[in-house]
């Protein structure tokens, strides 16, 4: 047996993401208007950067707590107290993370065994996967795209009663990465209600929480506490992808866990970008306002092109994408349309194949570029569509 056969075999299953794949192919296209990747064109606030700079002429260059410096868990407890109305004890109940990325694998890692089943909501963000087969754990893939992509207590209740034992978390992303729809104060409850009668962990990803356009963000944390494990950070609020900070928000139980697993993984999250982070949660609180509002001109504008050519669009009220049904008539398996609008119409958008089978005859469209840019991409997609 070849060495390179004995490697882990869930290591083996998995794939760099499709995004990834299909946006390096589509590069290579001269002149192609690129809508594809899920970061924030705004660069991070001057304030921000100024506070990272002085972390390194101050020398903030060592270690600091495994769960992060005290100020900066400080100040994310205000944050999403005052945000949010939820209170997380920044002494035992929050971690400061390498990014939203971190505190997904060192959360998962901490409560999947192998056997283990997860709920996950599909089409999905395709971080969540890989790091299940790591565990040596499986989804149970829900479809909400008979409900606009909304989770229902039904979809829950059935996976449950199919599954139940096994059963040992559900995964939640709203604002949603790829669809861009968000749960209102009503469905949250009413998830919540359902969820409260199994004992099982709700990992809920509220990155995008700071990017809704109609409704203020509700955290799953709110309504079921106990149960849950709220993920989230700075890289979308604060255009700060490149920053690697994140947080996890649970129960002191749950936090000590964790950490044990964080520690062991990364020791802890760089000192430097720890200190611009403190700056952004307090005197940048409201730094995502201007970028929230300049957002969603964007979507309202990418929201009305694309109904005009007759792509069906589950109204995204939050994050920065649209997920749109590719209209009869046109190519439906995703990926082909993808490339041969990339190849003829020299527009790139995502196929929604890349997040699940459920999204399937789907593209996300991601509209984290600027107006210009955006103008000229839909009418680009106009002239290939008609
Ligand atoms: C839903 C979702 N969760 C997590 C992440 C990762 O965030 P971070 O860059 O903070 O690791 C992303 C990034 O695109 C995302 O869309």
């Amino acid at each position: 047996m070849a060495l390179i056969d004995r490697i882990n075999p869930h290591i083996k299953t998995i794939q760099i993401s499709d995004i990834r794949k299909f946006d390096m192919e589509v590069s290579k296209i001269p002149d192609i208007i690129k809508l594809t990747l899920g970061e924030p064109d705004f660069t991070t606030p001057e304030h921000v950067k100024q506070a990272g700079v002085a972390a390194i002429n101050e020398n903030v260059t060592r270690y600091s707590e495994m769960n992060g410096f005290f100020e900066l868990r400080k100040a994310a407890a205000n944050f999403i107290k005052e945000k949010y109305n939820i209170s997380y004890n920044p002494k035992t109940e929050i971690i400061a993370t390498v990014g939203a990325t971190e505190a997904l694998s060192a959360t998962l890692f901490t409560i999947l065994e192998p056997g283990d089943k997860v709920l996950v909501p599909m089409p999905i963000y395709p971080g969540y996967l890989p790091l299940i087969a790591m565990a040596g754990a499986t989804p149970i893939l829900l479809d909400a795209s008979n409900n606009g992509f909304v989770l229902t207590p039904e979809h829950i209740d059935e996976a449950m009663k199919k599954h139940s034992k096994k059963v040992k978390a559900i995964i939640l992303n709203y604002p949603s990465n790829p669809t861009g729809v968000t749960y209102l104060r009503k469905e949250i409850f009413k998830l919540a209600n359902t969820l409260q009668k199994y004992e099982i962990f709700v990992i809920s990803d509220e990155i995008y929480s700071e990017l809704t356009y109609e409704e203020t963000h509700v955290s799953f944390g709110e309504y079921l506490f106990n149960q849950t494990i709220v993920i989230n950070g700075l890289s979308k609020s604060h255009a700060m992808t490149g920053w690697r900070i994140g947080f996890t928000f649970a129960p002191e139980k749950f936090t000590q866990e964790i950490l044990k697993a964080h520690q062991y993984l990364v020791t802890t999250t760089s000192s430097i970008s720890q200190k611009a982070a403190i700056e952004a949660l307090t005197k940048g609180m409201n730094d995502a306002v201007a970028m929230r509002k300049e957002y969603q001109k964007r979507r309202d504008f990418v929201y009305q092109e694309m109904g005009k050519l007759n792509f069906e669009i589950a109204r995204p009220a939050g994050a920065f994408y649209i997920f749109a049904k590719i209209p009869q008539g046109h190519l439906q398996n995703s990926f082909a349309f993808c490339h041969d609008l990339a190849v003829r119409g020299k527009v790139a958008l995502i196929p929604g194949s890349a997040f699940g089978e459920a999204g399937e005859s789907y593209v996300r469209v991601s509209y984290a570029a600027d107006m210009e840019k955006l103008v000229k991409a839909m009418t680009r997609l106009k002239g290939y569509m008609l």
